[in-house]
């Protein structure tokens, strides 16, 4: 036995901490935070445990809690009490999300993101307004209620790019002007981002950060968060506008459009499937990264920690580190609370 590489010389307990490569800390983590204006209740969300939708009063009690865990940040999602075909609630003063941001911010530390979007807002479910032709059809879809059978098939039912980029940038100005920290546009809209820097700046806001979802995919795992949102398309899915799963080098396109159109951070979504995009953006981009571990992620290992068949907490911790060692700077995460305690008690 004569070889004089043994990696296992640095495996023992004491020298492990001192050549580990990657570090987690709660600081590193955002948590996502449901508030939702058509109830007076915390409601549980069944798919992803351990999450509520919580009305605008409890906003606040409810980043507390993030808080006390020692993740620093929070994205805000909201279920707004109706929804229209040009998601108005998205963009309006009295808005759920604006209430809720008015609250945290006055009431808390908290850094706070929001998530710049219509889906959650439009009563057809998609993330910007329908084409004339689009809005005629799903009107007839939805009188003859043939939505589900038939609507998937219709040439006419797209999404309009241009024009939802005005309602994207009121969006954004909206939520700045409610006291958010950052913003971050998920709807896959061409030129999002130049709309939103060039609305905020007019706006008087040219402080506050753009985290673009700047490679978002057209993913299977947001399944639970379409049921905690309410935001799941109501004919067809997204993926006219959404990235496709097969694409690594468009990746590349995206982001560096994005970063031309004034991006201040660069999120991958989802996270575990995309570890090679965080890892090719990393190394082209000096902006922070950031990597989005869905809700499809947390539901898969919860589903297989109840059965016995993973040990959550590790699998939990051992998912976010990667993303970081892939180079993430950034995680949001469902799991933020519960790994950020498991970091303070050393568990
Ligand atoms: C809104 C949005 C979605 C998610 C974040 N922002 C839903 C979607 O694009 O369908 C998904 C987050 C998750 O699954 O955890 N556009």
């Amino acid at each position: 036995m004569d070889f004089t590489d043994r990696p296992r010389r640095l495996r023992t307990d004491g020298i492990r901490p001192l050549v580990s490569e990657t570090t987690l800390d709660a600081t590193d983590l955002v948590a996502p935070v449901f508030v939702d204006a058509t109830t007076d209740e915390r409601v549980p969300i069944e798919s992803m445990p351990g999450h509520e939708r919580v009305p605008v009063a409890e906003a606040t009690a409810r980043v507390a809690e993030v808080l006390e865990t020692g993740v620093e940040a929070v994205i805000v999602f909201g279920i707004p009490e109706s929804k229209d075909a040009e998601g108005s609630r998205a963009y309006a003063e009295d808005g759920v999300v604006q209430k809720a941001v008015r609250q945290i911010t006055a009431e808390t530390d908290a850094y706070v993101i929001t998530d710049v979007c219509l889906c959650e807002y439009t009563d057809h479910g998609h993330c910007g307004i329908l084409t004339s032709g689009a809005s005629e059809s799903w009107e007839r879809h939805r009188r003859d209620e043939v939505v589900e059978d038939h609507a998937e098939d219709d040439p006419n039912l797209t999404v309009e790019n241009d024009p939802t980029l005005d309602l994207l940038s009121k969006t954004a100005v909206s939520h700045a002007e409610a006291g958010a920290d950052m913003v971050a546009p998920s709807s896959m809209t061409d030129g999002m981002v130049g709309a939103i820097r060039e609305g905020l700046d007019d706006a008087g806001f040219s402080d506050i950060p753009i985290m673009s979802y700047a490679a978002k995919y057209e993913s299977a795992f947001y399944g639970p968060f379409r049921d905690a949102a309410d935001g799941a398309p109501a004919f067809g899915d997204r993926r006219h506008y959404q990235m496709d799963p097969a694409n690594a080098r468009e990746a590349m396109r995206e982001v560096a459009l994005d970063v031309e159109q004034g991006a201040d951070v660069l999120m991958v979504k989802p996270g575990l499937p995309y570890l090679d995009i965080v890892r090719a953006i990393r190394e082209t981009w000096d902006h922070p990264v950031a990597a989005y571990n869905v809700s499809g992620e947390y539901a898969m290992l919860h589903a297989a920690a109840e059965k016995g068949w993973l040990d959550l907490d590790e699998v939990a911790r051992e998912s976010l580190l990667s993303m970081k060692r892939a180079g993430a700077d950034l995680i949001i995460t469902y799991f933020a609370e519960s790994v950020a305690e498991q970091l303070s008690t050393g568990r």
